[in-house]
């Protein structure tokens, strides 16, 4: 049996946060192997990477989530009590639930609110002088996706509730002040949205059959019982705020477009190369870095000993550009997804395995539709110039995005 490589260093958080991208897989070339063992928050931590390391994470007998993620991700990103941190029959109950909601029919209606929205918030664009693409596009996506929940979002609270939103993933692996802004804003959004389920409960709202906000307060557990309002609240948020988490990976597509502007008429047209385009981004450009999870007992894998409660960080970002699965896994080239296996662990920024029965995202096709439709919009209906910025992504921020947000000027949309 061979040992498990150890890092060099007692407790590896600080570097982990410096370089949340590249940490774990820099690490594995280090050490000639696809793990290696660390600390983290002075807890040990194996680290993984590669397609082989994704199929084993991905094994329910082996891993569980509960007690996983630590309390800071819980505080703000996830919130506690949702459907993250369940294993087994529970969380395959509760993933119906969302499973539930991702039919051809719903994820339809979203593109078309959202394509709505793309409009009205183009000819705004023409009138300013500059324009954040990373800011507008976060609450274009708020207003989108409150009402396709339905959610009613006064105008009054629509440029506030999109910033609370956007504090609960883009200051979610902060230190500090921005840290506590986003604990902040978890409390708020989830004392609005609770108010939301109680009315709907009591009958003072009505939202539309099939929506996600009654199916939500009306859902009932493996038990029989409805879940806490608390609890329905963490799991509405877990639907609105990855959809305006979206907004990251529409500033890539547009970062992308200025890269690569050959990409651009190619857009203009059909359905297939904007899906080309739009796997490559969520390939190549950094979004989560990795998941994690712990082991149920102790076993072997690869000749390697897991110990019974250790905690195992799968690395995301890595195993997308691991070598042995992508030709030239560096470079931008969409047509790569022309010859993809399809394989459900070579592949994986929205986590691996199967949506119904793993963790993996159930808003992967939403996310995917969602960018298609932004890259055509960018692509063909508007025209915009690039001010001087800088447009390097800072990949010690997560998620990373361009140091500039992404400023278009002299904006032209014609109707
Ligand atoms: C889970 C990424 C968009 C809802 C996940 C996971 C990742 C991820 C990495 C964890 C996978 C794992 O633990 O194995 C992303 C990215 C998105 C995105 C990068 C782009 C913005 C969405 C959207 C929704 C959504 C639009 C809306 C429905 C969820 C939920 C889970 C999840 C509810 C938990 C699933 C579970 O624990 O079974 N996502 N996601 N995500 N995502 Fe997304």
């Amino acid at each position: 049996m061979s040992r498990i490589p150890r890092d060099r260093s007692f407790d590896s958080t600080l570097a982990l946060l410096l370089d949340p991208y590249g940490f774990i897989s820099k690490r594995c070339r280090r050490y000639g192997a696809d793990l290696f063992q660390t600390r983290l928050l002075l807890r040990p931590t194996i680290c993984m990477t590669g397609p082989e390391a994704a199929e084993l994470f991905y094994r329910q007998d082996l891993f569980a989530r509960s007690g996983a993620a630590p309390g800071r991700v819980q505080k703000t990103l996830f919130g506690q009590g949702g459907v993250q941190g369940l294993d087994g029959e529970a969380h395959r109950h509760r993933k119906q639930m969302f499973m539930s909601l991702m039919t051809p029919e719903r994820i339809e209606a979203l593109k078309e609110l959202t394509a709505e929205w793309w409009r009205t918030y183009a000819q705004k664009w023409t009138t300013m002088d500059r324009v954040i693409l990373y800011d507008e596009v976060q609450e274009l996506l708020t207003r989108a996706v409150c009402a396709w929940v339905g959610v009613p979002l006064p105008e009054a609270e629509a440029g506030r509730r999109a910033a609370e939103l956007t504090a609960l993933f883009d200051y979610a692996g902060s230190v500090g002040p921005k840290h506590w802004w986003s604990r902040l804003s978890r409390r708020r959004c989830e004392s609005w949205i609770e108010g939301i389920v109680e009315q709907i409960r009591a009958g003072d709202l009505s939202p539309p059959e099939g929506s996600a906000a009654r199916v939500i307060a009306t859902w009932r557990d493996q038990d029989g019982a409805l879940l806490s309002p608390r609890i329905a609240a963490v799991e509405l948020l877990n639907i609105l705020r990855p959809t305006v988490a979206v907004a990251v990976f529409i500033v890539f597509a547009a970062h992308a477009l200025h890269g690569f502007p050959a990409c651009r008429p190619k857009l203009q047209t059909g359905d297939e190369y904007p899906e080309l385009f739009v796997q490559e981004i969520r390939r190549l450009y950094p979004f989560f870095p990795a998941v994690m999870a712990r082991t149920r007992h102790n076993f072997e894998w690869n000749g390697y000993r897991f110990p019974r409660g250790r905690r195992v960080m799968l690395d995301l970002y890595g195993t997308n550009r691991d070598a042995r699965a992508w030709d030239a896994p560096e470079e931008f080239r969409p047509d790569r997804f022309r010859s993809w296996d399809g394989s459900p662990f070579n592949f994986i920024p929205q986590g691996g395995g199967d949506h119904h029965m793993n963790h993996r995202c159930p808003g992967e096709w939403m996310t995917i539709e969602l960018m298609k439709l932004s890259c055509r919009f960018l692509a063909a209906s508007i025209e915009y110039d690039l001010p001087d910025q800088d447009l390097r992504i800072d990949i010690t921020r997560l998620p990373a995005i361009p140091k500039s947000r992404f400023v278009m000027s002299n904006l032209r949309y014609a109707i």
